[in-house]
């Protein structure tokens, strides 16, 4: 495998870990505010996040590239009011986004059409978060100031249940 390509990958696997790591921080703060059900929905995040590591992980793996796991940083972000984590994570994802199309970028650029192929996930799944946490600030927007609202709108969060992604390898 091209040796930029590797390196991104590698780097990535970093980044989801992290990815991971600030939404347990988030469903953490939830916990603390009594929002059980926003607990939960970035509790599955968090464990999304993992995945994607994992997924990473192996593709290097069966590819022959030797893997370097490095420190994963202190979730960082200032988490005070309800409303901001919610901006967090849609930053955040933004910025994922970014960091995947970088590698996708680069895969094209030698020509590496399996690593194409695996990342099309990722290009999807990216899409599909930024519109998750684009429709929480929506509806928080919406409900978020009106106690019924905001119990209603924790309830819904509370029934996500934690799938195993959709790609196989
Ligand atoms: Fe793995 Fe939310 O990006």
């Amino acid at each position: 495998m091209d040796k930029t390509v590797s390196t991104l990958l590698n780097e990535q696997i970093n980044k989801e870990f992290y990815s991971a790591y600030l939404y347990l921080d988030i469903a953490n703060f939830f916990e603390a505010k009594g929002l059980n059900g926003f607990a939960n929905w970035y509790e599955i995040q968090a464990r999304e996040e993992s995945d994607h590591a994992m997924l990473m992980y192996r593709y290097l793996q069966n590819n022959g590239e030797k893997v370097t796991l490095e420190a994963i940083a202190k979730p960082d972000k200032t988490l005070v009011e309800i409303m901001d984590p919610l901006h967090v994570g849609l930053e955040h994802e933004r910025y994922v986004t970014s960091l995947i199309h970088a590698i996708y970028a680069a895969a094209k650029n030698v020509d590496d059409f399996r690593t194409i192929q695996f990342l099309d996930w990722f290009v999807k799944e990216q899409g599909e978060e930024e519109k998750n946490a684009q429709d929480l600030i929506t509806k928080m927007e919406l409900y978020g100031s009106d106690p019924r609202g905001l119990y209603l709108l924790n309830s819904e969060l509370a029934a996500r249940v934690y799938s195993a992604p959709s790609l196989v390898l």
